[in-house]
C-alpha cells in the first residue's frame, strides 16, 4: 500500500510516495523551497507543488514542526510563522489539494514512528525517547512501541534556557561551537531527559545523525544506549505516510 509523506521543514518542503510494506520512498522525492515568511498559504502552496509533480491523487501525511493535535490543528510555532497556531492545517491542505485526505502529525513523532518500525528502534522495547536536532529540538517517546504524541521534550528548561536554544544544530551553529563543546551541552541535555524518563535507548535523529562519529564519543556518563538513526533524511516523509495510515 502506498501514501504519499511530505516533510514540511525550515528550508524545504520534501515528499514522495510511500511504499509501507518496505518503509522506504516508492518513487524519488521531490523537494521545493519553504516559502520566507513561512506561512500557511505559502506552505501550502509548496506542498501542492510537490504533490502536483507526481499527479497524486490519494492519502497524504504531513509533517509539521509544531504541536499537532487530532491529526489535524496546529497548536505551537515555535521555528515557523506565529500566524499557523490554532490553524486547522487538516482543512487547510484539504482544500488547497482539492479535497484529498490529509493527516498532519508532529515532524518528531513521525521520524520516531519510521526509526522505530524500520531503524534504529526495531525491535527496542521499555522506553525509547528520540530527539532530533536541527533547528529546533524535536522529541518522540514509546512506551513499549507505543507512542506519546507531542511531547515536546525540546522545550524542557535547562539551566534557566529553553533547551533547544542551547542544545539544537542551530545553536551549535549560531555559538560557533565545536563538536566538542556541542557534545557537551547535548550530554547535558540527555542527562536531564534521562532523570525524568529513564529510557532504555536514545535514538539521535535530525541532520547530525550522519555525522555521529565527530560527537557521540564526546557524551559521556549516561545510562541508556545511544544510537543515531537510520533513515536520516526521509525518516519525516516515511513517517509521515505511516502516521497517516495509523491515524486513519
Ligand atoms: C517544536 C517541536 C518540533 C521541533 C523540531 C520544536 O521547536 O516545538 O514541535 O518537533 O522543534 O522541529
Amino acid at each position: 500500500m502506498q501514501i504519499f509523506g511530505v516533510d514540511i521543514g525550515g528550508s524545504g518542503i520534501k515528499g514522495a510516495p510511500v511504499d509501507l510494506d518496505r518503509g522506504d520512498l516508492a518513487q524519488e522525492r521531490c523537494k521545493v523551497l519553504t516559502p520566507h515568511p513561512a506561512t500557511p498559504d505559502g506552505v501550502a502552496d509548496g506542498v501542492k507543488q510537490v504533490i502536483d509533480h507526481f499527479g497524486w491523487t490519494g492519502p497524504v501525511g504531513l509533517t509539521f514542526p509544531g504541536v499537532v493535535t487530532g491529526g489535524a490543528t496546529v497548536r505551537t510555532a515555535a521555528n515557523v510563522d506565529r500566524s499557523w497556531v490554532d490553524t486547522d492545517a487538516r482543512a487547510l491542505f484539504g482544500s488547497r489539494l482539492g479535497g484529498l485526505p490529509v493527516t498532519v502529525v508532529n515532524d518528531a513523532d513521525a521520524a520516531g514512528v519510521a526509526e522505530m518500525q524500520f531503524g534504529a528502534g526495531r525491535g527496542r522495547g521499555g522506553t525509547v525517547i528520540l530527539l532530533t536536532f536541527g533547528t529546533g529540538i524535536g522529541s518522540a517517546v514509546f512506551a513499549d512501541g507505543v507512542l506519546v504524541p507531542n511531547t515536546e521534550l525540546g522545550h524542557l528548561e535547562l539551566g534557566g534556557h529553553d533547551a533547544e536554544h542551547k542544545a539544537s544544530s542551530k545553536a551549535k551553529e549560531d555559538h560557533d561551537l565545536s563538536w566538542e563543546q556541542w557534545a557537551r551541552r547535548v550530554q547535558k541535555y540527555l542527562a536531564h531527559v534521562e532523570m525524568l524518563f529513564s529510557p532504555e535507548v536514545f535514538i539521535i535523529g535530525g541532520g547530525v545523525s550522519r555525522k555521529a562519529d565527530k560527537f557521540l564519543h564526546h557524551i559521556e556518563g549516561i545510562k541508556a544506549d545511544i544510537v543515531p538513526a537510520q533513515l536520516q533524511n526521509n525518516a519525516g516523509i516515511v513517517g509521515a505516510a505511516m502516521r497517516a495510515a495509523q491515524l486513519s
